[in-house]
């Protein structure tokens, strides 16, 4: 079904017909398109929700339609070098995903064809590459399609009977496409583009009107025109568009034919006709696919390994380093599974997607942090989702953890920086005033501070990390263990910041302590850590309670936040082996809930196994990864990050089984009790990329950004020795060599640009 191509960092697949639609992301940070293994997917102008080009139907049959077809009209044979959506298929076919860019190689009855598909940064547009040859002399007729949408997808959902009719798709000039969203209301009128599409060749006809095109009870399957050799020329004041274009090209044998199709977005017409015609100059296509090879080849570069576990060294090279940047851009809003409409931007889940950027791009990590510094309020928490694209009110729910992770983000940026510079940077409030990256860290802590509940662990408020845990708390009386835990962990954080600018850190450690000893007396139940307290007082995740006794979290961050006593740090991840371990992946809570903690009101509607209910929720198993690091159980951590390689569970489970893509992380697994067992779901946008990005690489392989140099403190099993590994740091390249599991300091010496390590 797939195989890797390391070398040139790609992963091709030999059938369309995948168990779900495998994605790639094309993107220039401004237009971006999700695009399937079939060539089905969705492009759109930096808001999936407001600026969506063409349609992708979510829960739709036949899945994975629409998307950026190229009819080939060869006689009376029609195909598409994507596969889809022609029911007629081609002789031999194979896509490829890249690092940016997705290619389909195709051929039937003579006729090859390679579609390379990317965004380029020149121009905000998809590009589609188009090389054709014949075996003999031909003509063929091509038809490059998109069903268009009404860019603001839930306006379609509910308003379309009557809005449609005021957008328009219309020709500028003979050859040039123009899509006009036009609809009262719309979110940010002055700022929404016109869409175009064109392409470096004749062209015959084309179709605005997408009815026209595909015709009555008919589908992409089969559009009428292809089947009868033309476009229609039709215009669309009013309705259903689409860009169809028609190309007539004759082939001459054994020479290649190469045409370019471009779909951007520009925001007025003269712009249009500007794009069209920087886009058609000779070596346009060519510059922008090389910048996109040469950003991705300069990005991944800053750290390789090489080491025995092949499957291991692919993710680490390559895949989780791309994916963690997808979720950094993108948070958790577009994917194969979330729709594009609601998401915006997680405060808690961006604040860790930024941890896997700080070591490839200290500006971006930087910035997109400073975002996340306007959605805090003068008292020190935090909004939960923002909307900086489309403008929108946050979702203001206030989550005991989401200020937290602020802290530690802020903590990384310093630590690989080795400068306390960042920390003077000013940001805005959300409710007024302004204050700098220091300041607003330490509001996040006195927030923590102000809101203790009756035990003395944080309040969970809305939920702590865990989304599932709203319940337990509806009075405002809940505790979270697991937050105190949290607190611990960038407690000691800050208390080193304070130090280093020549502030008070003991206060944050007395904090710590205080918290440290609650952990070990109040939540300890025995053999385990509890989770939460709720309202009523009772503890959730103790051995008293019927269901739901043991989580994850609480053992794994005892570890992390080092507040267990020793020896309950080991006992506590020995129970985590023997009561939440499967060969696929680690449960996140052991037994799932049924009835619990009532029949009447029960703590989660998820069935057993799935989602927060007892699956194995693949980014808490990170945190496993990372305690048996930090407890130096190489065998133990390494079992727990290669059972979840991608390709790894997948193998396992049985690709049919497990479903998702077997190069990105998923966010959780079903667990054992459910009946599909192994089914992996939600994959792409999940904080497993970067968290298991930095188990990998900042524990595992143990390496790790100091304010003064880098420590090299590896915890690696024998499967993965001798590893090498190179790894950029403040403009030095090292080159590390590991062969045993030892502790290592290099200093930070300025102007060294090459450093070999060896231990
Ligand atoms: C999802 C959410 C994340 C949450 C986690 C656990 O991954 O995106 O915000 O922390 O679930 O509930």
């Amino acid at each position: 079904m797939y195989q890797f191509h390391n070398e040139v960092r790609e992963i091709s697949f030999d059938n369309y017909k995948t168990p779900t639609p495998w994605m790639n992301y094309l993107s220039n940070g401004t237009f971006h398109t999700m695009m399937s293994q079939a060539g089905g997917g969705v492009a759109f102008y930096k808001s999936p929700q407001i600026w969506r080009i063409n349609h992708y139907r979510f829960f739709h049959l036949p899945t994975d339609r629409s998307g950026f077809y190229t009819y080939i009209k060869d006689g009376e044979d029609i195909w598409c070098p994507t596969n889809e959506p022609c029911r007629n298929k081609p002789e031999q076919w194979k896509s490829t995903h890249g690092m940016g860019y997705t290619r389909f190689e195709a051929e039937k009855k003579g006729v090859a064809v390679t579609a390379n598909y990317f965004v380029g940064k020149l121009e905000n547009a998809l590009i589609w590459n188009l090389k054709l040859t014949s075996k003999e002399d031909k003509t063929v007729t091509i038809f490059p399609y998109v069903e268009l949408g009404m860019m603001e997808f839930m306006r379609e959902l509910q308003w379309q009977c009557y809005n449609k009719h005021q957008l328009s798709a219309y020709a500028l000039g003979d050859d040039i496409l123009v899509y006009k969203y036009g609809v009262e209301t719309q979110p940010k009128p002055d700022e929404t583009p016109l869409v175009y599409f064109a392409c470096n060749a004749p062209v015959a006809s084309y179709d605005c009107d997408r009815d026209e095109f595909v015709g009555s009870y008919r589908s992409e399957e089969n559009p009428v025109r292809v089947e009868e050799g033309a476009c229609s020329g039709s215009t669309l004041y009013g309705g259903d568009p689409c860009f169809a274009l028609q190309l007539n090209v004759e082939l001459k044998a054994g020479e290649e034919k190469e045409i370019n199709i471009f779909l951007g977005t520009a925001m007025t017409e003269e712009e249009i006709l500007k794009c069209v015609a920087h886009c058609r100059e000779n070596d346009f296509v060519e510059k922008s696919f090389a910048i996109v090879k040469e950003e991705w080849d300069t990005f991944l570069s800053k750290f390789q390994c090489e080491i025995p576990d092949k499957d291991a060294e692919t993710m680490i090279n390559i895949w989780n380093p791309y994916q963690a940047e997808k979720n950094f851009k993108f948070s958790r809003n577009i994917s194969y599974y979330a729709t594009g409409t609601f998401r915006g931007v997680g405060v808690r889940d961006t604040a860790q997607d930024i941890l896997s950027m700080v070591p490839f791009d200290l500006r971006r990590a930087k910035d997109k942090l400073n975002l996340l510094f306007t959605q805090q309020y003068q008292d020190g928490h935090c909004n939960h989702y923002c909307f900086p694209t489309e403008g929108w009110e946050p979702v203001t729910r206030i989550h005991s953890d989401n200020h937290l992770w602020l802290v530690m983000t802020c903590y990384h940026i310093v630590m690989e920086e080795g400068k306390l510079d960042y920390l003077d940077e000013v940001v805005e409030f959300y409710d007024g005033g302004q204050a700098t990256v220091w300041e607003h860290i330490k509001k996040s802590i006195d927030f923590c501070l102000a809101n203790l509940g009756e035990h003395g662990f944080p309040l969970m408020l809305s939920s702590d990390w865990n989304d599932m845990l709203y319940k337990v708390c509806r009075k405002g009386k809940g505790e979270s263990i697991w937050t105190s835990m949290q607190f611990g962990t960038v407690l000691p954080m800050i208390a080193e910041l304070a130090k280093l600018k020549g502030e008070d850190g003991q206060k944050y450690l007395d904090i710590y302590e205080t918290q440290k000893k609650l952990v070990n007396e109040v939540a300890w139940d025995g053999d385990w850590f509890r989770r939460c307290i709720t309202d009523e007082g009772r503890f959730i995740g103790s051995k008293e309670e019927p269901q739901a006794k043991i989580w994850l979290n609480a053992q794994s961050w005892s570890v992390i936040s080092k507040m267990g006593d020793p020896e309950k740090q080991e006992r506590a991840m020995d129970c985590v082996k023997e009561y939440l371990d499967t060969d696929l992946g680690i449960k996140k809570i052991h037994p799932s809930m049924k009835d619990y903690p009532s029949k009447e009101d029960p703590l989660t509607y998820y069935n057993k196994g799935c989602g927060e209910n007892g699956s194995v929720f693949c980014h808490a198993n990170t945190w496993a990864i990372i305690a048996e690091c930090m407890l130096k159980h190489p065998e133990r951590a390494y079992k727990y990050y290669h059972q979840l390689l991608p390709m790894v569970a997948q193998a396992k489970a049985g690709e049919w089984r497990y479903k998702a893509e077997p190069y990105v992380y998923a966010s959780n697994i079903f667990g054992p009790e459910s009946d599909k067992f192994g089914l992996a779901n939600v994959s792409w946008l999940t904080g497993t990329a970067a968290w298991m990005y930095i188990a990998v690489t900042q524990y595992m392989f143990g390496i790790r950004a100091h304010y003064d140099g880098l420590e090299i403190d590896p915890c690696l099993a024998p499967e993965m020795l001798p590893a090498k590994v190179t790894r950029e740091f403040r403009g030095c390249r090292y080159e590390i060599t590991i062969t045993k599991n030892e502790k290592v300091f290099i200093p930070y010496e300025e102007g060294r640009t090459e450093l070999k390590v060896e231990i």
